[in-house]
């Protein structure tokens, strides 16, 4: 049997090499990713790019434990790392152990990640300290639209970046094994990077990081509500799907599918039985 990456692993990766990692939600989809990344995330923006949600604030811990499992079951080698959704950690540190505590009993994952700087330290120490790895998150945090005005790139103002700098020093200190950088200007994601010992995994954060992590619906050109600049297609999926939809409707208005290979007949007696 195969080992897993562990957090410990990631972390030691800094200066080495690039963490490259993705999101999953499924597990052919973990499958397909495993061979070739170091983290797989089950990221919350699963609510928006599965459920068709308009944010991820309506994200369940239930929802994100059957996507945990679900993901775990399809991957071997990747730390997997499972998104605290919106509410489940928020209120105290009892409240995100205890939904972290569920998290990794019920999908049996690495590690998890949460969103917050500086106001959620307490609970970063709290929750490894009893044994939690946390993943960091800073810069543009999703869960956070309704207060923080939007999806818009940070960093620009000595204000923003300082605080920023601030957050992702104090989730060091508070003990995350790495930290996610989102949608920052590149010469602050290069300074968080310099200035911490853990590493920082990008995502409209420059090449200055320590990783990368992208949506992988977005990444293979699936999930096309909107295409944030950071995001590269590396495939278009989406387009492909619709053609196969397409040829397939013709094909069954036409008779043409399912075809005499496609169709089980009666057969002669004397050959041998087959359903396949
Ligand atoms: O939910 C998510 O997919 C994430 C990554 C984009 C970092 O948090
Ligand atoms: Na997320």
């Amino acid at each position: 049997k195969v080992r897993r990456v562990t957090p410990l692993m990631l972390s030691m990766l800094k200066g080495q090499r690039p963490i490259v990692s993705l999101t999953a939600y499924t597990t052919p989809i973990a499958r397909l990713l495993d061979p070739h990344v170091d983290l797989l995330l089950v990221g919350d923006s699963l609510g928006m790019v599965l459920y068709g949600m308009e944010s991820t604030l309506g994200v369940t811990l239930e929802m994100m434990i059957a996507h945990g499992q679900a993901v775990m079951r399809g991957s071997q080698t990747a730390c997997v790392v499972v998104d605290l959704p919106f509410g489940s950690y928020q209120a105290s540190k009892e409240q995100a152990f205890l939904s972290a505590a569920r998290v990794m009993k019920e999908t049996g994952c690495s590690a998890v990640k949460l969103e917050g700087g500086a106001e959620m330290a307490e609970t970063v120490a709290f929750l490894t300290a009893r044994g939690i790895p946390v993943l960091g998150h800073v810069g543009l945090m999703p869960q956070l639209v309704n207060t923080a005005g939007g999806y818009r790139s940070l960093g620009r103002n000595d204000k923003e970046a300082e605080t920023i700098r601030r957050d992702a020093k104090s989730i060091e200190a508070a003990g995350a094994f790495a930290i996610v950088i989102e949608g920052t200007i590149e010469p602050l994601a290069r300074a968080i990077t310099e200035s911490l010992t853990i590493p920082t995994i990008g995502i409209g954060a420059s090449p200055a990081c320590d990783g990368q992590i992208l949506v992988s619906d977005d990444m293979l050109g699936l999930f096309s509500d909107f295409t944030p600049r950071f995001v590269k297609h590396f495939a278009t999926l989406g387009p492909q799907i619709s053609a196969a939809a397409a040829a397939y409707a013709d094909e069954v208005k036409a008779r043409t599918f399912p075809a005499i290979e496609h169709t089980f007949q009666p057969r002669a007696a004397a050959l041998p039985d087959s359903d396949q």
